[in-house]
């Protein structure tokens, strides 16, 4: 393996250890991500979310939402999402392509909510009506009736761009492959 491959492969690695670090560490620029959808008109929609899992092994990325949010019906049309991660501590910008798909195992559903049931976000999976209807109550669900859903990303591409004042770098990795691009 030259120089140039072992590079590429370091930054690669990088890559994966700052998503899992975002995952532990709240400050983390990367903790939060920009999922962008294709919204039933065929526009384009976004939104904030939080990274709640990651298997580099696997290549996905993992978010949880409520079952009734648009953005779930948007992926059950159009699985075909794109990613945006930004951390100004690192300077590096992640754009991700992603096929996503809710998880359909109760299971992992149930221990996933035995986790969250106890903390301020539960509230999240709780609410009366579907998140982004008309509020018309602040009535809250019982525990066991919880909207919770995850929602797996199937990496495709990952386009990674870094900032720096010697100038920028980009490496695109897709189909195990790792090309450096021009900035
Ligand atoms: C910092 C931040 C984190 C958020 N995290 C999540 C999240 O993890 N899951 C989620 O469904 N919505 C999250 N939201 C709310 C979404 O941005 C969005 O308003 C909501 O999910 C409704 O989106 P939709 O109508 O496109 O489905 C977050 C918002 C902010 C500002």
């Amino acid at each position: 393996m030259n120089s140039i491959d072992n590079e590429l492969d370091k930054i690669q690695s990088n890559i994966w250890d700052e998503l899992q670090s975002a995952l532990s560490n709240r400050q983390h620029g990367w903790r939060t991500l920009t999922l962008a959808t294709l919204s039933s008109d065929g526009l384009p929609d976004a939104r904030t979310v939080v990274l709640r899992e990651v298997a580099p092994e696997a290549k996905r990325l993992t978010i949880y939402t409520d079952k009734r949010s648009p953005k779930v019906f948007q992926i059950s049309q159009h699985p075909n999402v794109s990613m945006v991660f930004w951390c100004s501590k690192l300077n590096w910008q992640l754009r991700i392509q992603a096929v996503a798909k809710t998880c359909q195992n109760p299971e992992r559903a149930i221990h996933v909510w035995q986790t969250v049931r106890d903390t301020a976000g539960a509230q999240d999976y709780l609410s009366f009506e579907a998140p982004s209807s008309p509020m018309k109550s602040n009535e809250r669900l019982s525990e066991d009736k919880n909207q919770l859903c995850i929602i797996d990303f199937n990496i495709q591409s990952i386009d990674w761009l870094s900032l720096g004042r010697e100038g920028h770098r980009r490496v695109k990795l897709e189909n195990n492959q790792l090309m450096w691009l021009t900035p």
